[in-house]
């Protein structure tokens, strides 16, 4: 049975900061920002997008191809949760007024929780053939100002509809996985900031990229020449440019891999980490600015979540993917600079960590759905057009 990625949708807020912008602001050299961190541009997350808002405004797309009855998975992966028991694939369910049929869930392994949820969907589907799974990897990478991570922010939501025979590619059988507890990165409950040991975090990555490339290698005997593209977690695109360059002290020459992989990392230039949405930023960027891919190419993804877990799995294009694509480079051109000043105090207006009643700002509204603010410990969602009505407004109730 042909299970994978039938559609894919990608959504990020509508504000972005220049990276050289920052650079100059804290004192550092433009160049060590786009060059030795590889990035460009970072998405500003008004505190009216959160997982839940970003991860609608990102799925809204794929309503129409959600069909009720087979519906059976809801699953979000994120990080960036917004409650220790609710789980956020529940306040979607409802503002994609999605069928009451269908299981809904969060799931967390720092940034390998986008692609838990995929492989769990691949095999639910395996086990009830005829169903779709809707995947949601949301997150807001947020370090700090003027942290050492400050450069690597960003955040948005990919939304993924899993099914058989899919019109994009399909998720092959076999993967390796190494999984480790290490403390390399981490968030305690009562921050909103990560904490990471930065230096160690790369190393960490490159070591599990060496686990489970070697176990793949050797256990499909696989070479990179099998492959079309090599796709990685992105939490800043310098990140996986060291990890070709570490495939290619494991095995051979990928000079063949080079161009796709500056198509895979452009969208994440523009949009900084979207932890568990950052590897599938990657997919999107490739398949809807490269036009050499045909159906049958192969492709290698390597996701990684702090803390840690790795897994290799692989994909092959369908005929006609290109088809099904959304294409979001407008998405990403169309959104607003914001300065340095302005990006600090977007950074600095947040949900409190305590519990008082909260409006967010209506000047920063954007997407289809908002958090309006919490009441009651309550947090309220809208659509946008409501939002953006007179609270009294009969037409949203
Ligand atoms: P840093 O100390 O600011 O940077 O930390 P650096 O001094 O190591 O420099 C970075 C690169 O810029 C170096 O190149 C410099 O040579 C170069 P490299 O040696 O790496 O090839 N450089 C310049 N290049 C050109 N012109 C210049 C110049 N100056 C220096 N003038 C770090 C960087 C990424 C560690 C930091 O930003 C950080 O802590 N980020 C957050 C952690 C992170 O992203 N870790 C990645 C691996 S862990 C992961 O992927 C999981 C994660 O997504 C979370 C999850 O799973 O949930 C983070």
């Amino acid at each position: 049975m042909s299970i994978g990625i039938d559609r894919i949708s990608l959504y990020t807020p509508s504000y972005y900061l220049d990276v050289c912008e920052l650079a100059v602001a804290r004192g550092v050299d433009p160049n060590k920002f786009t060059i030795g961190i590889g990035q460009d541009k970072q998405a500003v997350i008004p505190s009216s997008q959160d997982i839940v808002t970003m991860g609608a405004n990102a799925a809204i797309r794929l309503r129409g191809d959600i069909d009720d009855s087979r519906l059976g998975l809801v699953i979000v992966g994120t990080e960036s949760g917004v409650d220790a028991s609710k789980a956020s694939a529940l306040y979607i369910h409802e503002l994609l007024n999605l069928p009451h049929s269908a299981r809904c869930m969060e799931i967390k392994e720092a940034c390998f929780g986008g692609t838990a949820a995929l492989l769990v969907a691949r095999d639910y589907i395996a086990a009830h053939p005829g169903k779709q799974a809707l995947i949601i990897a949301a997150d807001i990478a947020r370090y700090g100002l003027a942290s050492g991570g400050e450069v690597t922010q960003g955040g948005g939501a990919v939304a993924i509809l899993v099914s058989e025979n899919p019109r994009i590619a399909e998720i092959e059988e076999h993967t390796s996985v190494y999984s480790g507890s290490i403390q390399d990165f981490w968030r305690p409950v009562y921050t909103d900031e990560a904490q990471a040991r930065g230096k160690y975090s790369t190393e960490q990555y490159l070591e599990f990229f060496e686990h489970v490339w070697l176990d793949y290698a050797h256990t499909m005997h696989a070479k990179p020449q099998d492959f079309a593209a090599f796709l990685f977690h992105l939490p800043y695109t310098k990140m996986g440019a060291k990890a070709l360059r570490k495939l290619e002290e494991l095995t051979e020459p990928v000079t063949h891999l080079e161009q796709r992989f500056e198509q895979s990392i452009q969208y994440s230039r523009a949009i900084g980490n979207v932890y568990t949405g950052s590897l599938y930023v990657g997919l999107i960027s490739l398949l809807e600015l490269d036009n050499s891919l045909k159906a049958g190419d192969r492709l290698a993804l390597f996701s990684y979540g702090s803390g840690a877990v790795a897994e290799l799995f692989t994909a092959r294009l369908v005929e006609g993917y290109e088809k099904a694509l959304y294409y979001h480079a407008d998405l990403l051109n169309q959104r607003t600079q914001v300065s340095v000043n302005e990006y600090e105090s977007i950074f600095k207006d947040v949900v409190p960590y305590a519990p008082q009643d909260y409006s967010t700002n209506p000047r920063y509204y954007c997407g289809d759905f908002v958090l309006t603010g919490v009441v009651g410990m309550e947090r309220q969602y809208a659509t946008r057009s409501c939002a953006e009505q007179p609270i009294a407004s009969a037409a949203c109730d």
